[in-house]
């Protein structure tokens, strides 16, 4: 057989592996009486996030920066779900005032808050900074659902069982953790994404640990490789890349929303904790992930970057 036969047929194979692994969430628990916070839940993975978990009654909260396309998802969701318990309160992660207001209206309006989905995301890499004086990409994925997450904690416990969920990637695999140089621009820009994207599952799985005496549970999830607004930032040559993959890996938002939800609802990820979802089923995850004195120096670092105040820390051990 020739070569050029060999590559088509393993290219057809590949093709439809990908596409037979893609797994649907067939939990059906009722969120009613549920409260759920979707972080950039107006488009893409966090949009069938929280147009699922609307379905199943939880009242919705959709986190977004912007005011117009906030308004817009939770129009569509309520249409499509008919529950108009669906609530869009705004939120930017690249001003920590913003979240902190955001943290603020939540933990004084709402009784209880099961599950939170850091979902919310960019990969939109440069040497840009936000006005807190950090890097853009890194505090839109990592220190932003940071704060937000640990001033939500005490609803969150309150309000348990409950979940964390945060939404990453498989791209940690090609990131490090350089803390003297954490919030300067490290040239490529996918490197510098994947840094953010380890540093925010490292970050997750740490609070795994701080929690356990606790029954809240922090799980995270890669969705899979999905043509979303996230992949149309960037160059021509990275979208075309993109773009080639996601139509060889063929999935749509609502396929990577799956193993997000699975996390959110299914009862097999009701007792479990630190652990990495991807296609609905538990992966396991680079020892870098879990390395402790790491992790507690990245703790640090952020606590600091965020301003998170001392007075706050009997909030987490
Ligand atoms: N697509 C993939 O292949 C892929 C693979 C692995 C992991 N992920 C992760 O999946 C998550 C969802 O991404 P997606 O693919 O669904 O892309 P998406 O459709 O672009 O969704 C990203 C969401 O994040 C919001 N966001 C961006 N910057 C924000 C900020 N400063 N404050 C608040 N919200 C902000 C966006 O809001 P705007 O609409 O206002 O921009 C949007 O709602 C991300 O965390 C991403 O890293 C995606």
């Amino acid at each position: 057989m020739s070569f050029l036969m060999f590559t088509v047929i393993g290219i057809v194979s590949l093709y439809f592996y990908l596409k037979l692994s893609i797994k649907k969430c067939e939990c059906k628990t009722s969120m009613k009486g549920k409260v759920v916070i979707a972080t950039g839940a107006n488009s893409g993975i966090g949009y069938h996030t929280a147009k699922k978990l609307a379905t199943l009654g939880a009242r919705t909260i959709l986190a977004c920066r912007n005011e117009k396309r906030g308004s817009s998802a939770q129009e569509s969701i309520i249409a499509a779900t008919g529950n108009s318990n669906v609530i869009f309160k705004q939120m930017d992660l690249c001003d920590l005032d913003s979240i902190r207001r955001f943290s603020k209206d939540i933990l004084e309006t709402e009784d209880r808050l099961d599950v939170l989905v850091n979902n919310a995301g960019a990969c939109s890499f440069g040497d840009k900074y936000t006005k807190d004086g950090l890097l853009e990409g890194m505090q839109v994925n990592h220190y932003g659902p940071f704060l937000l997450t640990i001033l939500l904690l005490p609803l969150l416990k309150k309000s348990q069982p409950s979940r964390i969920v945060n939404v990453s990637s498989l791209i940690y695999l090609f990131g490090y953790v350089d803390l003297d140089k954490i919030n300067n621009p490290k040239g490529n820009r996918i490197i510098m994404y994947a840094n953010s994207k380890l540093c925010n599952l490292i970050i997750h799985q740490e609070l795994a640990r701080r929690l356990e005496e606790f029954d809240v549970v922090v799980n995270s999830v890669h969705p899979g490789i999905i043509l979303t607004n996230i992949l149309n930032e960037g160059n021509f040559l990275f979208r075309l890349f993109f773009k080639v993959l996601c139509w060889f890996n063929s999935r749509t938002a609502e396929d990577g929303s799956q193993t997000v939800i699975h996390a959110c609802i299914a009862k097999e990820c009701e007792r479990v904790t630190g652990k990495f979802y991807v296609d609905c089923k538990e992966r396991y995850v680079l020892s870098k992930i879990n390395n402790r004195d790491i992790a507690d120096n990245l703790w640090r670092v952020s606590e600091k970057f965020v301003r998170y105040k001392e007075e706050n820390k009997k909030i987490i051990k």
